[in-house]
């Protein structure tokens, strides 16, 4: 209950999903916080419901963040109201997504306005107030596409940004220990907020399948977390990057949540078009229990594979036996002579060379 007591607690977007949670769980750990929404209407509502709870909390706006003087307006009002400011959780964001070949210039420019410039200019308006008073802790809002790519999302001008986000705090990190100021990442995975209320179905089901903890993050997954950073629980930790995820970036090759063939369909089509460390791939099936004759089935029936000589089918079949059996064989490189005419496929028997032959 008393985690941040007497801590002053600013939080940017708390008009909605994860600055909501964080404001009311920092007041109730004992906060004041002072927060700032774009939404006037939402953000006051959320101080009144704090309020009511017996917390304390006062939230300015309309503030645009992406406007450097609205930032620094609400900073120094903000420590006027309040007395200081010992934690800056720069939370509010919003991007623009689409295609990277039809995003536009103007998309591109809004999205790292409202998710890079936003914490800069807040960061930079609470700086002087975190020295003055000796320290503190700011937390900021990676993403798990600042780390990863996805292939159906239109992510290019969200990844830019919230990749620098994580370097930028990896830098305040180093710059601001002298001061005793820390400066983290959260990084959360998918998360069930208004903004992404409105995907369809299909996708959250297919992501919900991806995350190894088995269900979307709600939001407190992230407040806890950011609580944790904020509290002097941390008080050795800065410059890190938290992935609250469910452990979904701990998968490397997400299409095999799918399922047996489907996944592995689309697997080998990747394999086909030569993006991947290839003889992995291989190893990631075999550890995932496909036989060498489900290669043979799956490379049959897959268009792209038709070029594939018997040879190959059998090259694959000798490679994933003697994989099976490594350790146990001091001769069995023998059997990857087979012929390759595909440049992945070839890649894939000279790693099984290099590592068993
Ligand atoms: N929800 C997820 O799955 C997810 C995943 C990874 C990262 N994130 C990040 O977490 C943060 C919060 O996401 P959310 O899902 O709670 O979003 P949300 O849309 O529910 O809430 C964001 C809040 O920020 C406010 N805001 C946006 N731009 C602003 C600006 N320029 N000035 C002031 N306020 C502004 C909005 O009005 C809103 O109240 C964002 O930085 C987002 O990129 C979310």
């Amino acid at each position: 209950m008393n985690r941040l007591t007497g801590k002053i607690a600013f939080i940017t977007g708390v008009a909605s999903g994860l600055g909501r949670a964080a404001a009311k769980l920092f007041a109730a750990e004992g906060a004041k916080v002072v927060g700032c929404d774009v939404s006037q209407s939402g953000g006051q509502q959320i101080a009144i419901e704090v309020c009511n709870a017996g917390g304390k909390m006062v939230c300015f706006g309309p503030v645009d963040l992406s406007s450097p003087a609205e930032a620094q307006k609400w900073i120094s009002e903000g420590v006027a109201d309040s007395g200081g400011i010992d934690i800056l959780y720069n939370n509010a964001g919003g991007a623009r997504f689409g295609a990277f070949a039809e995003l536009s210039h103007e998309d591109w420019g809004f999205t790292l306005r409202n998710e890079v410039d936003l914490v800069f200019y807040a960061t930079q308006a609470a700086w002087p107030h975190l020295m003055a008073r000796g320290g503190g802790a700011i937390i900021n809002t990676g993403s798990a596409v600042a780390v990863r790519g996805n292939p159906n999302m239109g992510f290019a001008a969200h990844a830019a940004s919230k990749g620098a986000i994580v370097a930028f705090t990896r830098q305040l990190a180093a710059e601001g220990a002298k001061h005793n100021i820390r400066a983290n990442t959260i990084s959360p995975g998918p998360i069930k907020t208004p903004a992404t209320a409105g995907i369809p179905p299909e996708p959250v089901e297919r992501i919900r399948a991806a995350i190894p903890l088995g269900r979307w993050g709600e939001v407190e997954d992230i407040a806890y977390c950011a609580l944790y950073l904020a509290s002097d629980e941390a008080r050795w930790v800065t410059g890190a990057d938290f992935a609250i995820d469910g452990g979904r970036l701990a998968h490397r090759y997400e299409d095999l949540d799918q399922g047996a063939a489907g996944g592995g369909f689309h697997f080998l089509s990747r394999l086909g078009s030569l993006d991947l460390d290839d003889g992995f791939a291989f190893l990631d099936l075999i550890a995932l229990g496909f036989e060498p004759l489900d290669y043979r089935a799956l490379l049959e029936s897959h268009a792209p594979f038709g070029q594939i000589h018997l040879g190959s089918h059998r090259s694959l079949r000798t490679a994933a036996t003697i994989f099976s059996e490594v350790g146990k064989s001091s001769d069995s490189s023998a059997g990857l002579n087979g012929t390759c005419t595909s440049g992945a496929l070839k890649r894939t028997m000279g790693f099984f060379k290099r590592h068993l032959g």
